[in-house]
């Protein structure tokens, strides 16, 4: 499908324009939509006249006025939050304190993480609302440096294929968990086709090192049905909104996905659910609150529902706060909020929102330069157009613009860059697993034609197409044989592939132990990485997490740097 390209240039009258204009008419940015406020429909970022105003009332343990309205009049969101989020036994003495000191406790780094979260424990939605305006982006990136679990930053990405290609996908896990995201997750063009793109995914993400994890994200039944099979990791799609018409709009309430991620809980299953400013707007019922709001109450319901994290930051709906003045800012506040109330946060950077490389990488920024649990909950690691999330902000043409503002800042995206060697044996590796596998467990061969092809590609437009009616029959297999992950690591095991066979294990093992549910976790070389092993504990200048020993001398590498000693060369 090509765009429709608005013409700027085009002058309804004749007047004549400067060719300075029409130079800035030509630039990306002014291919993106932007819209004036409008409180009634909630296109407003954080600050609708709209709002309430924060107040509580607790009567016999029982919070019986919320944010102006009466216990009542609560919608199933207030209640849920009154009942489940909010600490009846604090929040009075919190509530009671100015919004711009909760701010301030937020910034100085002579207040401890512990010592915020005490207070913020007892916030309703308004009064963190509150909190937020009093502070700036640069103040915003302060608290995010301080507030967020883990003490060491990761990232996440998006593995999909424009053609569901399981081949490509697995080449394309193995590369990015080399790369170093922590976490991986696919989604499909054809949903039929996803058990085999799970299980590519599963196999590719263990390819290298023990522990990626691994989603696919489907309608509820399918992904928690792949998740209990062990053929993937975790599940994060698990969506909440902000206003009861828009929950109900999804057949849910807060009680029902509590329920699911209880369901998720009870296998061991790492789980966080998804929201974001502008997801209301997007659904057409706002109810003239402005979208921080609204997202402060999804913040709550996840923290009700007793799940360790949340995918937020728009996600989905980056377009609508992209559109709207200080939009960008709300959603570098939302990510702070959820760190603030001690929730795990996988910071969106995910849907592509502009045409502009400037603002695109000044929307990475707040997330970027504190670092956050997951820089970007879906960075692509395929090209845009195998992105079946509907794009990202950064994709895999953008691995060297990012490790270079990695080195250039000594900020930790997560990423690191890999010679070519390594990622073709990684690649090599997890295309000759996955086909060792398809013939074990008699799937649809995979012929070293489309491994060659599959190996030194860099999109699905490079590959050789797949039988797509016999995948589709080997992906009904799957399901109806009941293959579990067990089963792949059975067939690694079985067809020499015992190192892949040791590293999927090992991540399902985790299930047993229980380690992945804490928040923050992560399994780095095999091991979880989480708030309780790995704590923040930034405290100002000289403290906390700062890319150092190994760590920063990987960073320091990138695709091309002069040789100190001998500037003839290039550093390997
Ligand atoms: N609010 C709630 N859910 C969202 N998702 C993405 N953005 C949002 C949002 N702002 C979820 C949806 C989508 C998946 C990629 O993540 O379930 O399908
Ligand atoms: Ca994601």
């Amino acid at each position: 499908m090509t765009a429709v390209v608005p013409d700027h240039t085009a002058t309804k009258t004749n007047v004549r324009q400067s060719l300075r204009t029409q130079a800035l008419e030509a630039r990306p940015v002014n291919l993106d939509g932007f819209v004036e406020e409008w409180p009634e429909v909630g296109m407003v970022a954080m600050d609708s006249p709209f709002d309430p105003q924060p107040s509580v009332r607790v009567e016999n343990g029982l919070i019986v006025e919320m944010d102006g309205t009466e216990r009542a009049d609560f919608d199933f969101i207030d209640q849920f939050i009154a009942d489940k989020a909010i600490d009846v036994a604090t929040t009075e003495q919190s509530m009671a304190i100015p919004a711009a000191e909760i701010a301030g406790m937020l910034v100085d780094p002579g207040v401890t993480r512990d010592e915020v979260i005490a207070v913020t424990k007892g916030l309703t939605p308004a009064k963190l609302l509150a909190v937020a305006k009093n502070l700036n982006i640069v103040e915003i990136m302060m608290g995010m440096q301080k507030m967020r679990a883990r003490r060491t930053p990761a990232n996440q990405a998006h593995c999909t294929s424009a053609r569901d290609n399981p081949l490509q996908v697995a080449c394309e896990a193995a590369e990015a968990t080399l790369r170093g995201f922590a976490e991986v997750e696919t989604t499909l063009g054809v949903v039929r086709y996803a058990p085999l793109v799970a299980m590519a995914q599963q196999i590719g993400s263990q390819a290298g090192a023990a522990g990626p994890q691994t989603q696919c994200a489907l309608e509820e039944a399918t992904e928690l049905e792949l998740g209990m099979r062990g053929i993937t990791g975790y599940a994060e799609t698990i969506s909440v909104y902000g206003t009861e018409p828009v929950f109900v709009d999804g057949d849910d309430t807060p009680w029902s996905k509590a329920f699911l991620a209880a369901a998720y809980a009870s296998r061991g299953i790492k789980m966080r659910f998804t929201s974001g400013t502008g997801s209301e707007v997007q659904m057409g019922n706002a109810q003239g609150k402005s979208m921080l709001y609204l997202e402060i109450r999804c913040i709550l319901v996840t923290k009700g529902a007793g799940v360790q994290g949340l995918q937020n930051g728009s996600i989905s709906c980056i377009g609508v706060p992209g559109a709207v003045p200080g939009g960008i800012r709300a959603v570098a506040a939302e990510n702070l909020i959820a760190s603030s109330v001690d929730l795990e946060c996988a910071s969106g950077n995910d849907q592509s929102f502009s045409h502009s490389p400037m603002r695109r990488t000044a929307r990475l920024m707040p997330q970027m330069m504190p670092g956050t649990d997951f820089v970007c909950s879906g960075y692509s690691a395929v090209p845009n157009y195998d992105n079946m999330f509907a794009g990202s902000n950064v994709d895999s043409d953008d691995f060297d613009d990012f490790n270079t503002i990695q080195r250039d800042l000594q900020i930790d995206g997560g990423l690191r860059h890999v010679k070519e060697s390594e990622i073709l044996a990684a690649r090599t590796k997890a295309a000759k697993a996955l086909q060792a596998v398809f013939k074990y467990l008699d799937l649809p061969p995979i012929t070293d034609n489309e491994i060659d092809t599959a190996v030194y590609a860099n999109g699905s437009q490079d590959l050789i197409p797949r039988d797509v009616l016999e995948d589709l029959k080997g992906a009904q297999q799957v399901m109806d044989r009941n293959i579990t992950g067990l089963d792949l690591v059975k067939a690694l095991e079985a067809t020499g592939f015992s190192d892949i066979a040791e590293n999927v294990l090992a991540s399902l093992r985790q299930r047993v132990s229980g380690d992945l549910l804490q928040t923050s976790a992560i399994l780095t070389k095999g091991a979880p990485l989480s708030a309780i092993n790995d704590a923040n504990d930034y405290a100002g200048p000289g403290t906390g997490y700062r890319p150092s020993g190994e760590r920063w001398e990987e960073m320091k590498r990138l695709r091309h740097v002069t040789s100190a000693s001998n500037p003839e060369v290039e550093v390997e």
